[in-house]
């Protein structure tokens, strides 16, 4: 880390972590259809699926596949019952994120840490074993009905977690390395209750904020902070709406979704173009960017000056700080409800979110919003 920085973007834990996290484990999706959303995932996505839970291994009441791209894990589950904790959640947020899971050295270590400092207690530690060796579960509330679930799985080899059947799902894509970042969005007024808790309770620190002066649009507006724990591997961007003129995209996102929830889940790439250019041909739909956006490029990031037609061919936004640039571009709404999204990032150096994008991010929204008659 360098002292020359204007303000640290990543502040090291200190030596003395109570709360060490070794990075996101996996996300669970709650879904009205996991098979359909395994298929969607593996053929629009590239992921390729690793493991799975259902009647047939003994779940009885939810059916889960766990899909696998690079470091990126994500868990699909639906209900096998007319009601219960996954039909009712699905019944009540549509698809959407319910889990995301931290991989930690001391899953009980880390709960009664959490619950000490004011976590809401989910599910006590437990320990499931199989044939492939012992993990241990436990799981405290974070925004909205979304819960952490810490993973302890030093001693367990099999595919995903104990209880679950390896599946040889092919090769995957190999479009992403990891999740970069995944966003939550709370209620007005909430955000700096939620950036206290991972403050407070999970030893995060406050990476950079932005105002609605800096992200603003003529109909809405947003407040957003980023935590960040894990030595900089886990990175928790919180928004709330703002006053704007009119119905705000995170109004929107929380009218539909039902309350807080996780918004956009970023992952990793590469290689932007040459990932968007494979994702489009499966079918995944981004949002558009304004062609004039690409008139001041240029100027405003000169490392990719050279790449303006490639960027604007495939509608991919740039941005720089201090030390580097990014490219990024968003996925329109993954499910029926204009509620959780997707982000692709390729990092060069830079460690922020795209902040000068937010304003022309905003506006492709907005568009699609009004074409909702949400705006
Ligand atoms: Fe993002």
């Amino acid at each position: 880390v360098m002292a020359t920085r204007r303000a640290p973007i990543v502040t090291p834990d200190p030596p003395t972590d109570e709360m060490p996290l070794l990075g996101i484990d996996h996300i669970e999706l709650y879904v009205g259809n996991a098979m359909q959303a395994a298929y969607y995932y593996a053929h629009a996505f590239g992921f390729r699926e690793v493991a799975y839970a259902g009647l047939e291994t003994g779940s009885r009441d939810r059916v889960s596949h766990v899909m696998q791209q690079g470091d990126v894990r994500l868990v699909l589950t639906g209900s096998l019952r007319p009601d219960g904790e996954v039909a009712n959640h699905v019944a009540r947020h549509g698809d959407a994120a319910k889990v995301i899971a931290l991989t930690v050295p001391n899953a009980e270590r880390a709960y009664r840490t959490a619950v000490s400092k004011g976590a809401r207690a989910v599910h006590e530690p437990r320990e499931i074993r199989d044939e492939h060796g012992t993990a241990c579960l436990a799981s405290i509330a974070a925004y909205g009905e979304t819960i952490h679930t810490f993973v302890e799985r030093d001693d367990y080899a099999g595919p995903h977690l104990p209880g679950f059947r390896r599946v040889d799902g092919g090769t995957d894509a190999g479009l992403f390395t990891a999740i970069d970042h995944i966003v939550g969005n709370v209620e007005l007024g909430a955000m700096d209750e939620w950036v206290g808790f991972y403050e407070r309770v999970m030893g995060f620190t406050e990476m950079l904020h932005f105002t609605d002066d800096d992200i603003s649009t003529e109909y809405s507006a947003l407040m957003s902070k980023v935590v960040s724990g894990g030595g900089g591997r886990v990175k928790f961007p919180i928004n709330e709406p703002a006053e704007g003129l009119r119905k705000s995209q995170i109004e929107e996102y929380l009218e539909y979704h039902g309350g807080a929830g996780v918004q956009h889940i970023a992952l990793e790439t590469a290689d932007i173009v040459g990932t968007v250019r494979k994702l489009r041909r499966r079918g995944v739909q981004f949002l558009r960017t304004p062609d004039t956006y690409y008139d001041e490029l240029p100027e405003r990031v000169t490392a990719v000056s050279d790449q303006v037609d490639e960027l604007r061919a495939f509608g991919i936004l740039a941005d720089r700080d201090d030390e580097g640039y990014l490219l990024q571009i968003f996925t329109r709404p993954v499910g029926d409800r204009p509620t959780v999204f997707f982000e692709i990032i390729e990092r060069h150096g830079a460690r922020g979110f795209g902040a000068g994008n937010f304003k022309a991010l905003f506006e492709a929204i907005e568009r699609e919003q009004a074409l909702r008659g949400n705006l």
